[in-house]
Parts: structure tokens; sequence; C-alpha cells
């Protein structure tokens, strides 16, 4: 018999890019990858410390196509697990794509991956890569990023979790917020389709969802509120935080990161996250 084997390799995420909650998101250059191996026996192998049984969301992801009896799920990344990453989209993401992928089944992977996540943005750029727009009626739009855009983030070693951030969000909004979140929102649009840094930076505002999170992670968002003055275009919540993504033109990411990382000594870490146009991939080795 033919050892069925796959590498699939998947990026990290930032959702919400300011006032798309829900809606915005892009990949960024670091990535999950796993191996699924047809060995004959049920396991987990990684160094991370993640559940290594069928909790394991990886592992989940796969067996909402077909049981996982029998593979063996070599699992490795370079993302930050504290939070606001697409951490968890990027694993399910690589457990779909890889039954789908060997047992050749068509599948819808995002709307598999955003019922598992309970949101699409995460999982939508997880699988296509780029800068992602999605509705909740589950239409998705793409694009790539402006040439010179870079970004940074600013990751702090202690984790808030998703489900408590969601939590943290009232059910009701005022209509002065969600008009000014459309009009950020639509700025940010215009700012990256035409390459105008300085839409961008004005469209990074954010009034739905930041201000109610903030108590969660307060020296992230201190941190942000500086985003001018430490010389990038500006800076979100990373999804659901901690996570601080700075937005930078190209020629000012060096001296930004080397800004960064006296500010977030001692409880954050800094890292070159680049825009990544590649989605989600699958090899069969
Ligand atoms: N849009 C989601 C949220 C992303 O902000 O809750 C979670 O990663």
């Amino acid at each position: 018999m033919t050892t069925r084997r796959r590498l699939v390799r998947v990026p990290a995420s930032s959702a919400n890019l300011g006032p798309g909650f829900d809606v915005f998101a892009a990949a960024l250059a670091l990535h999950v990858e796993v191996e699924v191996i047809e060995t004959g026996r049920f396991a987990v192998e990684t160094k991370l410390d993640i559940a290594r049984d069928r909790r394991n969301l990886c592992v989940r992801g796969f067996a909402r196509l077909h049981s996982p009896e029998g593979f063996t799920f070599r699992i490795r990344s370079a993302v930050p697990l504290s939070g606001g990453l697409g951490s968890s989209a990027a694993a399910y993401t690589a457990g779909v794509l890889a039954a789908a992928h060997i047992f050749e089944l068509q599948e819808d992977v995002l709307g598999h991956v955003a019922e598992l996540e309970g949101h699409p943005d995460n999982a939508a750029a997880a699988l296509l890569g780029g800068f992602v727009i999605v509705t909740g009626g589950g239409e998705v739009a793409r694009f790539e990023a402006p040439a010179g855009l870079e970004a940074v983030i600013v990751v702090p070693r202690a984790a808030v979790r998703t489900a408590v951030a969601r939590r943290a969000l009232p059910a009701q909004v005022p209509i002065a917020d969600a008009v000014a979140n459309v009009g950020r929102g639509a700025l940010l649009t215009l700012g990256l389709s035409t390459g105008d840094f300085s839409l961008v930076g004005r469209g990074l505002h954010d009034r739905l969802h930041q201000p109610y999170r903030a108590h969660l992670f307060p020296q992230s968002m201190a941190l942000l509120e500086r985003a001018r003055e430490l010389g990038a275009i500006g800076a979100t919540i990373s999804g659901a935080g901690p996570t601080v993504l700075f937005w930078t033109q190209a020629d000012a990411t060096d001296a930004v990161v080397g800004r960064l990382r006296r500010e977030a000594a001692g409880w954050a870490d800094v890292l070159r996250a680049p825009f990544e146009s590649q989605g989600a991939d699958v090899r069969e080795l």
C-alpha cells in the first residue's frame, strides 16, 4: 500500500484591520506547516504547547471531512500563539485541506473553517492570501497589498483568548460609531487599492471593537496610540488582540522595528511580518 502523505502550509493572518470588524483581513508571512501521513496510527507530533489528541485544531479540521484514525499529524508553526494572528484558522485550514486533498473531496473549505471558527475573516485570508473583504453572506473579495506597504507585529507574551475578547463586545453599537467605521473602512479600501498611504493611515481608526476590548490589553492599546510618533503609517489591534499590527512604508520599517523593540522590552516580542500574497498550499509528498 502506498502511504498517503501531504504537506500543508498556511499563512497567519491579521483580521479587522481597524474599521473592518469580522470583514477585513490580511495574510502574513508567518506559517503553520502540517504533514499529514497515513501511518496506520493516530498521533500528533509537535514541539508546540498545543493539544496532542483529537482536540487539536488541525485534527478537528481534518475530522470535519474524514476520521483522523490511522493518520499522524506533524505540526510546526512560526505563528505566535498569544492571540490575534489567526493561528486557529490556519490550523483548521490545514486539517480541512489535507483531508480534502487526500480523499479528493470537492468541499467548501472556507465554509468549513468559518463554521469551526465562528467568523470567516481569518479563514479567508489564510486560504486565499493577500487582503480579503468578507461579508456575512459568504461573499469574498481578494486583492493584493500595494507595493511598498510593510507590517511589523508586536506580540505581547500574555495571551488573550478570542472567546473572552468576543464576549467583551456589546450587542448593539451607537449609529455614529457604525457610520464612522463605514467611512474609515472606505478610506482604507481606497488607500490600499490606489497605494495612497496617507489614506491608509486615515482609514485605520476603529470605534466598534478596539475601545471595548482595550481593558484586556492596555499596553497594546497605549503603544497603538503612538504609532505615528514611532514612524508608522498607523496601527491596528490584530484580530481579537493582544497583538498589534504596525503598518509601515518600506523605507521606514527598520527604524520602526528598532523603536518598537525598545518600547516592547520585557512584555512583548517584535517581529517583521510581511504581507503574504500566497494562500494555503497543499503538496503531495
Ligand atoms: N474578527 C475576529 C474578532 C477575529 O475580532 O473577534 C478574531 O481573530
